[in-house]
Order: structure tokens, then sequence, then C-alpha cells
């Protein structure tokens, strides 16, 4: 007798759900795609398209009716919220793309409901999951880092500013490049250092290109009175363990790189860079460095994810991006906006 299948239902089908995680739900045999919700039922049909022909809603609440052991939230930022504590409520596990939510209130009200209800809660980090971030990941845990001290963490754009609405913004962004990219470095950062606590942050944040008009956009023209979130913002964080990291990010700046994402952590046995995964260190007082290869392939690292989530669910594995590490990722840029918008430093009471 043929098994019944995993049943996912896909909130939000626009760009990343078509084109990665719709393929990645198809990866995986054991999956059937139960349903597409989107507010516009003209991406509703072309989702639906992707995922081989799947029933299509405008609420999601509807899609909640349906059959459904997980719900995969593909919206823009500030939908994640009320989309997962719908989802959670009605008793299904939630995949969620990043940033999980923009304030750490709502990353607690949608985690303590997930564990109350023992569900698993993972947000879409699919950076954890890239060979660069699995090979620096095994060198790290394997003790050639030592303490990590220091930070950096970049996530800067010469001129790639996502020109829809969802993104620029901020009632349905509640970011700029800060909870856009910013948070994939970030999230990566701390994963490798440990997830220590953040206790205090100084941050600025601004609008330097985007409100203008003579910085051309390689994604094409954006609205500009509709533009309020940053294109710029820069932190420093302190931690508990006296550890500190230092935060930029961007969507326009001047700088020859199309786009730098780095993760740099100075340990005090070595040194490593994501996604480079070069190291540095000294072995018998000779200085030695390299470049990390993971000899396991990673052709699709949101595939990856997403796989990563379903093992979770079905063998009952604690989530591979939990809540309790996501809250402090939110938890450094929701007090970087605060610290910016009222000039002092603030301390984080996570
Ligand atoms: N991990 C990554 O690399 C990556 C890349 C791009 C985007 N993202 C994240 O994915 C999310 C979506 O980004 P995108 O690029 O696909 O945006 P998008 O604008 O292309 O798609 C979002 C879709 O959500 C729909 N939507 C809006 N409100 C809704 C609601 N209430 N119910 C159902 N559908 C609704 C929109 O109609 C749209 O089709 C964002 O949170 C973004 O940060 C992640």
């Amino acid at each position: 007798m043929k098994s019944r299948k995993f049943r996912v239902g896909i909130i939000g089908g626009g760009g990343i759900a078509q084109a990665v995680h719709i393929p990645g739900w198809r990866n995986l045999p054991e999956v059937e795609i139960a349903g597409i919700a989107d507010v516009s039922e003209a991406t509703a049909k072309k989702a639906a398209a992707v995922a081989g022909g799947v029933p299509i809603f405008t609420d999601y609440r509807e899609l909640l009716k349906l059959d459904l052991d997980a719900v995969d939230i593909c919206t823009p930022n500030k939908v994640h919220t009320p989309a997962a504590l719908a989802a959670l409520n009605s008793g299904r596990h939630v995949l969620c793309e990043k940033p999980l939510a923009v304030t750490t209130a709502e990353v607690r009200e949608m985690g303590k409901l997930a564990d109350k209800k023992k569900l698993k809660l993972m947000t879409a980090q699919h950076q954890r999951f890239t060979q660069g971030g699995v090979a620096v990941k095994a060198w790290v845990d394997a003790g050639n880092l030592g303490e990590a001290y220091h930070a950096r963490v970049r996530a800067m754009r010469r001129a790639w500013l996502p020109p829809s609405p969802g993104f620029i913004d901020a009632s349905l962004a509640g970011g700029g490049p800060c909870m856009d990219i910013g948070v994939h470095a970030l999230d990566l950062c701390l994963w490798l250092m440990g997830f220590p606590k953040p206790v205090r942050v100084s941050g600025t944040s601004k609008t330097v290109f985007a409100k203008g008009h003579d910085m051309p956009n390689q994604w094409g023209e954006w609205d500009r009175a509709r533009y309020s979130v940053e294109d710029f913002a820069a932190g420093i964080v302190h931690f508990d363990n006296g550890a500190t990291l230092m935060l930029e990010a961007a969507w326009m700046c001047h700088q020859v790189e199309n786009e730098e994402l780095l993760a740099q952590i100075f340990g005090k046995k070595g040194g490593v860079k994501w996604p480079s995964a070069e190291f540095a260190t000294v072995t018998n007082g000779t200085f030695a460095q390299g470049t990390l290869t993971h000899p396991v392939q990673v052709p699709h690292p949101h595939w990856n994810e997403i796989a990563a989530f379903v093992d979770c669910v079905t063998n009952n594995k604690p989530s591979p991006v939990p809540w309790t590490e996501t809250i402090k990722v939110i938890g450094i840029l929701e007090a970087v906006y605060a610290s910016s918008a009222q000039g002092r430093e603030i301390t984080l009471k996570l």
C-alpha cells in the first residue's frame, strides 16, 4: 500500500517560491505540494504551474483548510508573522523565509507558540547549507578557531536594490538591506561563533542614495516616493562573553565589487572567512593558511535546507534553524535601527 506523502502548503508564490522553494519541494519524492496561496491570483497561477498544477487560493486561511503537515512561507517580511501564527495555530509545522520576523517580539510570539504546540519552526537561512558554510562550520567545530573574540559581517552591494514594493516599502518589508541581506551574513557569523548572547548594540541606519536619482540600479528603476527603508546600516555589537562584532549592510554604495557578503571571525587559535572558506593560523611557530574544501558537494543550498526541514519534522529532530537562534539575529538588527533612531547605545534583553 502506498504510504501518505508529506503535504506542504506554500504561502506566497512569488520570486523565491518559484525559483527555488517549489523546485526544492518537488525534488523530494516523499513530498506533495498540496496548494499555493498568493494574494495575486496571477502569481498563484504561475507558481501552481511551476508546482506541476496544484490548487490555488488568494487567502491563505483557505489554504490552511486543506490536509497539511507543514506550511512554507515566502511572502514579504511583514506577512511572515500573521501567516506563521495562523499556520501554527492550525497545527502545522512552519518553514519561513528570512527574516523570520522584523521584531524580537514577533519572533518570540511565534517561537513560544511553536514550542507550546510541539511544532517545528525553522528560519530559511540557506547560507548555512552552502558548501563554504558547511566547510567552515566543520573547521570551527573541530576546535580550530579557539575562543572567538571579534568578527566582521559585511553585506554590501554596489547597486543591487530590489525594486519590488515588498522590499522597499517599510510597511511590507520592515527594513532594508539590514533585514534583507545583512540577516544572511549575520546569521552565518553568529552560527560559527556559537551564538553568544548580544548585550549592547550601537548603530546607524540611513538612506543615502535610494531617494535620489543619480545612482543607477542594476535591477532597474524603483519607486522613490514609496521608498521608506534604509539603504545603508552599520553597527557594533558587544556579547556577554566580551566578544565584539562589526556589521555593515547596503544595497547601494561606491565600491568596485557588485556584492560582498562576508563573515570573518578572529579566534585565539585561528581566523576564518566565509564564504571564501580561507583560514589563517600558526602551527609550531610558523604561519599557516589555506582554503577549506568540504568534500561533499552542495548543489543547491535551498533544496538542502528544505530537505533538512522535512527531516526534522518527519524524524522529530530539533529545528535546524531554531527561533532561539534567530531571535539573537533579529535582536541585533532591531537594535541597530533603535540605536540610530534614538542616538544612543541599546542594551539588549533577549
Ligand atoms: N533566501 C533567499 O535567498 C531569499 C531571496 C529572495 C527573497 N527571500 C525572502 O523571501 C520572501 C519573499 O521574497 P520574494 O523575492 O519571493 O518576493 P516577491 O514579491 O517576488 O513574492 C512575494 C509574494 O508574496 C505574495 N503575498 C503578499 N502578501 C501576501 C499574503 N498576505 N498572502 C499570500 N501571499 C502574499 C505577493 O503577492 C508575492 O507574489 C521575503 O521574505 C524575502 O526576504 C529570500
